[in-house]
């Protein structure tokens, strides 16, 4: 039987992403407080990528590549670097750059800009492309117009985006975001996590189904699963 691509939202910007039989996990915060898992609980990692160096989206990144000997980090060069000597196990990691496509098994990754901040490299989003189809994950961004280039070249069939406000997107930019990606599904992240990024998921799917057709919005909770 054929697998359905899957992914799991932990809270969050932290996602499993199941394709083509290798699991990946995205921006691995798995210690917040509305985390339905913790780090041991992890059964399977091939992948781990990084869209940058903040606490909240390096997470346990350690920990789980310490737990799982196979698993290798993808990002950005320069926190590749930093991953490979913390763990003085340089070849775990593929450092790469924005913009330029990383092969690696039956998937192509590429590494998108982020309008952010990071204490290592420049803060990047992620595309995950595959013959079962394409994920974007916007890391923390702000919303800027090359967006469109990301839903042109790259189609994705989900796309993940920051609607929490402060230190990213609000639900009025990434209502603007999804227009410029257009994208089959789109799931909220990094919203009600902490106070200051308190957002109403239920506005923004009704906002954008009304302004923007074609595009469904899919709601999780923490711990919950999608096919696509
Ligand atoms: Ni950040
Ligand atoms: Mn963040």
């Amino acid at each position: 039987m054929k697998n359905m691509p899957r992914l799991t939202w932990f809270g969050h910007s932290a996602f499993m992403i199941e394709l083509m039989g290798k699991v990946m996990l995205v921006d691995p915060w798995l210690t917040h407080a509305l985390s339905p898992i913790r780090p041991s609980d992890l059964e399977k990692v091939d992948y781990i990528i990084i869209t940058h160096d903040h606490g909240d989206h390096m997470g346990d990144v350690l920990e789980i590549m310490k737990r799982h000997r196979k698993a290798k980090v993808i990002s950005i060069f320069e926190i590749a670097n930093y991953i490979g000597e913390a763990l003085r196990e340089p070849n775990r990691t593929i450092g790469g750059n924005i913009g330029g496509p990383i092969y690696v098994d039956d998937l192509e990754i590429v590494l998108t800009p982020a309008y952010h901040s990071s204490a290592r490299g420049s803060p990047t989003g992620v595309v995950i492309m595959s013959k079962e189809g394409t994920v974007y994950h916007a890391g923390d961004t702000g919303i800027f117009a090359e967006m469109s280039f990301i839903g042109e070249l790259y189609k994705p069939s989900v796309a993940l985006l920051p609607i929490g406000g402060h230190f990213t997107m609000g639900i009025r930019e990434a209502i603007k975001a999804t227009e410029l990606i257009k994208p089959q599904y789109v799931i909220p992240m990094h919203y009600n996590t902490f106070p200051v990024i308190r957002a109403d998921p239920y506005k923004f799917k009704k906002l954008v189904e009304e302004k923007v057709p074609g595009v469904k919005v899919v709601i999780l909770k923490p711990g919950e699963s999608f096919e696509f």
